[in-house]
């Protein structure tokens, strides 16, 4: 289908730095082409380690971090070492589609947290609570959100690192939209709570905050035991991570101008939030509210009293524009839209022009 307008993906629409793809090539050129050590290059988990510690308040050193192949193999290095089968695992609902397969993977069973748009889709210390067993091994906790773009106050963070201590349960933290906040929200990571330094999981990655999601370059940071497991699980599957983006990332933490890049990043999708809000409320049935953090808006679309996957579906064949349905990130995002505006403001302006029309048509 040609011309058809994307909010679907969840992917920067910006160009990767030009220090950091001039990092890439002068990498290839010297030579950075062979593998790598199973962890990633020294120099690379250092400057991640000292990142953590000034950016994020999260004391590790080098040996804390693996270099992995983008934040999903960071996730799925940790459910592999954390999950035994029978192990419940707390994962928010709606929520980003992985968690649940990995935990499958990893045997086993996810016991969904529902997060509602009443409580602006926060995972709260109260929820988690309840819904916690002898049998729970872990949370995924998720701040920046995908999908909802909901952002955790400092008290949910800590009320969760509290249940998480009082259990004995890991928290593995996917932060990867941690420099996507705005209207003044901050990011906090849960792994800088006094008392869970052997408890959370860090993971991240560069796809989003450098704009470069296809050189495929993530992290975790957790405890030495952690991280050794995972090396040995990465030796006998990826190996390493890209040595070339391994070398791009690098300089993309050193120089400052990537810092530039961020912040006018921000600005710009501030602006693409905004706009895309005020937009989206304007055609009938359907409502938004401004998320904090992310790049995505999820829209309630209930009004309408279609399925959300027929919704999408419809407006995509009539309006071309791709839309994520709710409940594919859960049963929970039933009657909910998700929309990426990681885009340009023209391509909004056009693709909800045309969602209206097609709305107001079936109406
Ligand atoms: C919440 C969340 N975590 C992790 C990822 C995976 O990112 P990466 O490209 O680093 O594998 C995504 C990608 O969309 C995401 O939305």
């Amino acid at each position: 289908m040609s011309g058809v307008i994307n909010f679907g993906i969840g992917e920067p629409d910006l160009e990767t730095p030009l220090c950091v793809r001039e990092a890439g090539k002068r990498a290839i050129d010297l030579g950075y082409t062979h593998y790598t050590p199973n962890a990633g290059y020294p120099e690379l988990r250092e400057a991640i380690a000292k990142k953590l510690k000034v950016e994020n308040g999260i004391d590790v050193t080098a040996e804390n971090i693996i270099v992995t192949t983008g934040a999903s193999t960071g996730l799925l290095l940790s459910a592999l070492t954390l999950i035994e089968p029978g192990d419940e695992v707390l994962i928010p609902d709606p929520g980003f589609v992985i968690y649940e397969a990995i935990v499958n993977m990893a045997g086993g069973k996810s016991v969904r947290v529902p997060l509602i748009e009443e409580e602006d889709f926060r995972m709260t210390p109260e929820k988690v609570n309840e819904l916690v067993t002898k049998n729970t091994k872990c949370i995924f906790l998720n701040s920046p959100h995908n999908p909802t773009g909901a952002v955790l106050e400092f008290s949910d963070i800590k009320g969760i690192a509290e249940v998480a201590m009082d259990n004995g349960i890991y928290v593995i933290s996917d932060e990867v939209y941690e420099k996507l906040v705005y209207d003044g929200a901050k990011h906090y990571s849960i792994a800088s709570i006094p008392g869970m330094e052997d408890l959370a999981i860090t993971v991240n990655s560069f796809s989003k905050t450098f704009a470069m999601c296809g050189w495929r370059i993530g992290y975790v940071a957790a405890s030495r035991r952690l991280i050794n497991e995972m090396i040995k699980l990465q030796q006998y599957t990826v190996v390493n991570a890209p040595s070339i983006s391994q070398m791009a990332v690098l300089e993309g933490l050193k120089n400052p101008k990537v810092k530039t890049f961020i912040d006018e990043m921000v600005r710009e999708y501030d602006k693409r939030r905004r706009f895309m809000v005020e937009r989206i409320n304007k055609i009938t049935g359907f409502k938004a509210k401004l998320p904090k953090g992310a790049f995505y808006i999820f829209a309630n679309v209930k009004e309408l009293g279609l399925k959300s996957t027929d919704l999408a579906e419809l407006i995509l064949e009539k309006a071309a524009v791709a839309t994520v349905p709710g409940s594919a990130f859960g049963p929970n995002g039933e009657g909910y839209l998700r929309f990426c505006y990681a885009t340009s403001l023209a391509n909004i302006e056009l693709g909800l022009e045309r969602i209206k029309k097609v709305i107001e048509d079936i109406r």
